[in-house]
């Protein structure tokens, strides 16, 4: 064979194709965003690499320019910086090893130990599971604060908004639920979106002292992280939420808080010089928080049975709920914790307001023995709190009316509780039948916390359970408060 004819069998499955690479190029950088120009295929969530090897997300597309969103830090951009598409959607690596640890919203270690290693990715804007996947909520989720289990139950797969002012405890709230998780198999994200460095620390710091950090993983994108990040913060920790809950775990997953992330969406979307809407707020941001939010479910047997519950933390300006993102979010979830201003200056921490409180799906998760015991506190508590009003106009009272009050008082002080301190689901039911059967009426206000500590302790010895009998509950009850009741009618 000559060279000519080599040549032609060489080439003979040469089939010539056009490979196109779009180039595109920066245009301007700065606040966290990019603009680029030259890449006529982008689409929105792409996500591009520049040069440098930092990343970005397609945030905004125009005819002439795409705006994107940086997710790394980097001095290296500027005009005329080459960018390319990646062909790929944001994702992070997922794997119980996240447990204990601190991560970015990219899943980057911000703990200073080693690096996530993980096979599997998990999109971090994924679908949410269909309807047929979907089950009831049955099982409940116990938060460890009285007033919550008891009046508000949560049940797993549930969305719970926590709302209220600036400073009233919401956190604590959500951090309480955490640390009550221990010894629950439930794993927990704490998600903290543009906080204050000194919070992000203390969150971390008190979920460790209280054992809650080994199965917790912390997503943190503080106030001075880059906007982008800030945004995708609790995508992330939705992903990683999904993940768990695809493996058949009950998962539980905190915002804190959907108010800054809204605030930051809205200044990354004017930065992009989208049109303004209410209250200034880009159109779109029901649809951002209805898409994070609709992922959080309880899933069947046949999909695993795992579940992801959502508490969602905003904040009120003077307690107004009325305000858009927090319509939006009361509309998106399946009820609301409030918290009250003046409940919390007048010392009944936490300074939950039962009337503006609701549970819409928790009940039917509640335990059949606390829900039916707490039905009967809670219209005592909503006739007392009427009452009450009458008395400050210094109305004349009937006795059985003074007896209510009297009573409504003492519960007051019964559902009072420090931050830190959750209580098991067998106390609720101990106080809540001494309650119902009157055991504290004869207890002064300033000795019911003795009473309930001595309940606390003659319960832990007692080893009885939420499904004993209620008779048996009632007797166990009045023989554990007997000595103290005749101690102070002596
Ligand atoms: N149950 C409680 N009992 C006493 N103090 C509380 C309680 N819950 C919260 N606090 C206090 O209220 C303050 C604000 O709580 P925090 O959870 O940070 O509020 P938020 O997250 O709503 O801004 C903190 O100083 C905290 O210690
Ligand atoms: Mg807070």
């Amino acid at each position: 064979m000559g060279p000519l004819a080599l040549q032609a069998a060489w080439l003979a499955d040469y089939r010539p194709a056009l490979r196109l690479t779009e180039q595109g190029s920066v245009i301007a950088v700065g606040d966290g965003i990019a603009w680029v120009t030259g890449l006529p295929s982008a689409a929105i969530d792409d996500l591009l690499q520049f040069e440098d090897g930092s990343r970005a997300l397609v945030f905004d597309l125009t005819e002439e320019r795409i705006g994107a969103i940086l997710l790394h830090e980097t001095n290296a951009l500027t005009a005329g910086t080459r960018v390319q598409l990646t062909g790929q959607r944001l994702s992070m690596p997922v794997s119980n090893a996240l447990l204990g640890r601190v991560i970015d919203p990219l899943g980057m270690p911000l703990d200073g130990k080693e690096p996530i290693l993980s096979s599997t990715w998990q999109r971090l804007e994924a679908p949410s599971p269909p309807i047929v996947a979907r089950d009831f909520v049955h099982q409940p989720l116990y938060t460890g604060i009285k007033i919550i289990d008891a009046l508000i139950p949560i049940g797993k797969g549930q969305r719970q908004l926590l709302i209220g002012d600036d400073g009233l405890g919401r956190s604590s709230i959500a951090i309480d639920t955490v640390i009550n998780q221990r010894g629950k198999n439930v794993l927990c994200i704490y998600v903290l979106i543009g906080q204050k460095r000194s919070t992000v620390i203390n969150t971390i710091e008190t979920l460790r002292s209280h054992g809650a950090l080994e199965y917790t993983t912390i997503v943190a994108a503080e106030a001075s992280s880059l906007p982008g990040l800030q945004h995708l913060a609790p995508f992330s920790g939705c992903a990683l939420a999904e993940f768990w809950m695809r493996q058949g775990y009950d998962a539980l997953v905190i915002y804190d808080d959907l108010t800054s992330h809204a605030q930051n969406y809205r200044a990354l979307s004017l930065l992009l010089r989208r049109p303004p809407g209410r209250e200034a707020y880009p159109g779109d941001i029901f649809s951002v928080h209805a898409r994070l939010l609709e992922r959080a479910t309880c899933l069947n047997a046949t999909h695993g049975g795992g579940s992801m519950t959502a508490l969602p933390i905003i904040e009120t300006k003077q307690g107004e709920i009325a305000t858009y993102i927090p319509t939006n979010l009361i509309s998106i979830t399946d009820g609301q914790v409030y918290l009250d201003r003046a409940l919390f200056a007048g010392g009944f921490r936490p300074a939950i307001d039962i009337g503006r409180s609701v549970s819409r799906i928790g009940g039917q998760a509640q335990h059949p023995r606390i829900k039916e015991e707490a039905g009967h506190m809670k219209l005592d508590y909503l006739q007392f709190l009427e009452l009450e009003i009458f008395t400050r106009f210094g109305a004349r009272l009937e006795a059985s009316m003074e007896t209510a009050i009297a009573r409504g008082r003492r519960l007051r002080e019964i559902l009072k509780q420090e931050r830190l301190a959750p209580v098991p689901a067998e106390f609720q039911l101990a106080w809540l039948t001494a309650f119902n059967d009157r055991l504290f009426d004869a207890i002064p206000l300033e000795s019911i916390a003795a009473a309930l500590e001595v309940l606390g302790r003659q319960l832990r010895q007692s080893g009885l359970t939420l499904d004993a009998p209620r008779q048996q509950w009632s007797t166990a009850a009045a023989g554990w408060l007997q000595p103290l009741r005749q101690k102070v009618q002596a």
